[in-house]
């Protein structure tokens, strides 16, 4: 006899953590990563986002992220293609800059600094090239760097003066990657980037009527994306992962507040100085002249009231912005919406970011769903760090050394694992959630009872269902429950 055991939910307590026999090993889905810069965790709320709404109703959202620090574009998405803290990668700045030439490069030509990239870290895309995969990227930061004598065998690195807010180019970058790269060329993984709504939050404010518009043109090109990986055939397939490489602030400036200008603090001068990277946002850098490291220190040091400034080895730990010879010995943090300027204020962005990442508004948004997913999960946050040895996982690859843990992340997915309770780990955040698994023709009582012919699906729920509340009942999300015949 067939006894169909349509819909049977199991809560698994730890006493029946036992891997479950006959788990079906999944074929390897595709993964696309799409970074939309400066993107804040919250940037949803004041504006009406039906596509990433959708894709949070689709899959998981999580509160929010936590960006490495300094929090900027080139630093933060190697963070995001290596599971590496910035000290860890060495890509410390989105400059590259030469302390005895007094050369610097700014952020599109550092591109193209070899050696700037490859500083010991592999990004995701040769680890799985390596391992067998085909991977593309798409004018993700680190795109055009050859990496131990290896690049991403299909980029797309956009020209020199690039409009990064067009919204028909973005459709079209799209197009390439769901329509030629994983459709006809089979590609494994693809990261994807748009420089919005970073663009417009510098311009014209976080809080901006602006602002809010882009965040719209985002969540259009989201509605687009997914269009199009169902146009393609590629829906069942293929795992995407939405976020960003940082939050944004408003510039505070006039009335009460102080500009922060080093030239004009007493005891401080750039005489002292052999090189400094000043005017860049929030945060500043400084090699001092031989022998006048703790005349400039104890000249800046509280020549501010809201300017924070540290010998590299006594930056906060928990910043990981030391522990790198790039980085130089004097390192300035402003307090939020203050920017650090050196001679006479230069910068008059509305919008900044660099700030220290434990503000809330340098954290930034994570989305994704697929295959792979559960859905309408709401997750607690987690560092941005762990995205690599999810995206890792995902692919089947064996990760590089990282400073990420699958544990923030693998509760978003379904997996046999799920089934052993010993593998969700307690969360290191905030994170809720109750964990339903669906056993479907688990019939335990096979042997025992083969006598009983009415045995029903509720009695055995009642017998064999053990709730188990990991830590609230607030985040409450079914797996798909399947149909199978038990035999
Ligand atoms: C900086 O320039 C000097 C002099 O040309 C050179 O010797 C040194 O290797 C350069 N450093 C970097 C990091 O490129
Ligand atoms: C990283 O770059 C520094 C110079 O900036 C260099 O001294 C070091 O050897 C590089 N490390 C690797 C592994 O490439
Ligand atoms: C946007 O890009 C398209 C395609 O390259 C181009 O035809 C169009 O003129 C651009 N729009 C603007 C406003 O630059
Ligand atoms: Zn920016």
């Amino acid at each position: 006899m067939l006894l169909t055991v349509p819909l049977l939910l199991l809560l698994v307590s730890p006493s029946l953590g036992a891997p479950l026999s006959g788990s079906i090993a999944r074929p390897r889905n595709k993964l696309l990563l799409i970074s939309f810069d400066g993107f804040r965790w919250d940037y949803d709320r004041d504006v009406d986002t039906p596509n990433l709404d959708g894709m949070a109703l689709d899959g998981i959202k999580a509160t929010y992220v936590t960006p490495p620090f300094l929090t900027i574009t080139s630093p933060a998405h190697f963070t995001l293609l290596t599971g590496r803290y910035i000290e860890n990668h060495g890509v410390i700045h989105n400059m590259w800059f030469n302390i005895t030439t007094q050369e610097k490069k700014q952020y599109y030509m550092t591109q193209f600094v070899d050696e700037y990239w490859d500083n010991g870290s592999l990004p995701i895309w040769i680890t799985a090239q390596r391992q067998g995969l085909k991977a593309g990227s798409l004018h993700f930061p680190g795109t055009a760097a050859t990496y131990q004598g290896q690049r991403v065998q299909v980029r797309e690195v956009e020209p020199r003066f690039y409009d990064y807010s067009n919204e028909t180019e973005w459709r079209m970058s799209i197009d390439t990657v769901l329509g030629s790269w994983f459709s006809e060329q089979d590609l494994d993984f693809v990261s994807l980037y748009f420089g919005e709504p970073d663009t417009t939050g510098h311009k014209y404010g976080p809080e901006s009527a602006e602002r809010r518009e882009m965040v719209k043109q985002v969540d259009r090109t989201v509605g687009y994306i997914r269009t199009a990986a169902q146009k393609h055939g590629l829906t069942d397939r293929l795992n995407i992962i939405i976020t960003a490489d940082h939050g944004m602030t408003t510039v505070l400036r006039n009335g009460p507040v102080k500009e922060i200008i080093l030239s004009q603090i007493p005891g401080f001068s750039f005489r002292d100085i052999k090189f400094q990277l000043a005017d860049y946002g929030p945060t500043a850098m400084m090699l001092p002249k031989e022998g006048m490291l703790d005349k400039v220190y104890s000249a800046l040091k509280g020549g501010h009231p809201n300017l924070h400034v540290y010998k590299k080895e006594d930056m906060p730990g928990r910043l990981h912005y030391s522990n790198n010879p790039r980085i130089l010995p004097l390192i300035l943090i402003a307090d939020l919406g203050y920017v650090i300027n050196g001679l006479f204020p230069v910068q008059y962005s509305k919008g900044e970011h660099g700030f220290d990442n434990q503000a809330m508004d340098m954290k930034t948004f994570f989305r994704a769903a697929g295959p792979d997913f559960h859905k309408n999960l709401v997750v607690g946050p987690f560092e941005t760090v762990s995205v690599y040895p999810l995206m890792c996982h995902l692919l089947g690859i064996t990760p590089e050394t990282n400073d990420g843990s699958l544990e923030d992340t693998r509760h978003m997915l379904i997996t046999s694992e799920d089934t052993d309770i010993s593998e969700v780990a307690p969360s290191r955040g905030p994170r809720k959630k109750l964990l339903l698994i669906s056993l479907y023709g688990f019939r335990w009582d096979y042997d025992r009872d083969a006598d009983t012919p009415n045995l029903d699906v509720m009695a055995l729920c009642q017998v064999k269902a053990i709730f188990v509340n990991i830590a609230s009942p607030a985040h409450i999300t079914l797996l798909p429950v399947f149909k199978k015949d038990a035999n």
